[in-house]
């Protein structure tokens, strides 16, 4: 579903992604690991078409970030951590139903679709509120709503839980099953190996740009003979991996 191969991305004479492949079957929630600077926004917004690659391809179910934007695009919803950029004059739903029409959306099926959202993430009370005064929680919540709002068959999570409580936290992890439940792929970037772990089976580490590893965590286990992810990480970005 997502292929990314051999892609690289250079920014002047900074390489901040070099030479990386992987792989995320559909159905897949995959993990993106690695440490500041790694090259995992990068490399996700590459995926979204939102960065060129410097050279190689990523293919979103067959369609070339390259060749096919558009199709790409249509397929994709992405989520950034930290400022997700929302118009706080505008209420929640009107944020969401706006991005809606960027996407072409007709207005019936679109406002079907942002009440259906609002339920799933337990909006309802805030729904008709400006963004202005929402806590980071809220305005993560219309950020997910708004990613989600075209019904994209890939899903891009950008450190998605930095800065929510356990109790958004939770709902976070319900939502990633429930869409898992729908076929969605997912991948999602986190520096946190204990929230990876409780919703992947696969992951990629990067380092520098790098990959150091893709697979399961159970190999990787093995690989190490470590337990403890916290650990099994550090020695893999210390020995660089490869
Ligand atoms: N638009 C840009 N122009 C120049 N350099 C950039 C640009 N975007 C990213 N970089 C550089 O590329 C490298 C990888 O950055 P990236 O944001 O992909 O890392 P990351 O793994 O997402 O880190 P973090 O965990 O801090 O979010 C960094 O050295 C960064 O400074
Ligand atoms: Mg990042």
């Amino acid at each position: 579903m997502i292929e990314v191969d051999r892609v690289s991305k250079r920014f002047g004479h900074l390489t901040a992604v070099d030479d990386v492949s992987f792989f995320v079957e559909k159905g897949e929630v995959y993990g993106l690991l690695g440490e500041n600077g790694a090259g995992k926004t990068t490399t996700m917004r590459m995926m979204a078409t939102i960065l060129r690659p410097t050279s190689g391809d990523i293919r979103i179910r067959g369609y070339s970030v390259l060749s096919e934007p558009v199709e790409v695009r249509r397929r994709i919803g992405i989520l950034f951590g930290g400022d997700v950029g929302l118009y706080s004059r505008l209420t929640a739903r009107e944020n969401i139903a706006y991005f809606g029409k960027l996407y072409g959306l007709a207005d019936d099926a679109l406002e079907k679709r942002v009440e259906q959202l609002g339920e799933m993430l337990h909006m309802s009370e805030f729904m008709d509120r400006r963004v202005g005064g929402f806590s980071r929680g809220m305005r993560q919540k219309v950020a997910i709503a708004r990613t989600l709002v075209h019904d994209p068959d890939v899903i891009l999570l950008d450190e998605p839980t930095t800065g929510l409580d356990v109790t958004a936290a939770n709902m976070f992890r319900r939502m990633v099953a429930h869409l898992q439940e729908e076929g969605k792929t997912i991948l999602f970037s986190s520096h946190n190996m204990g929230e990876i772990e409780r919703l992947c089976n696969r992951i990629a580490i990067m380092h520098k740009g790098r990959l150091s590893y893709a697979g399961t965590i159970d190999a990787l286990r093995d690989q190490v003979k470590m337990n403890d992810l916290d650990d099994i990480f550090m020695t893999m970005v210390e020995g660089g991996g490869r």
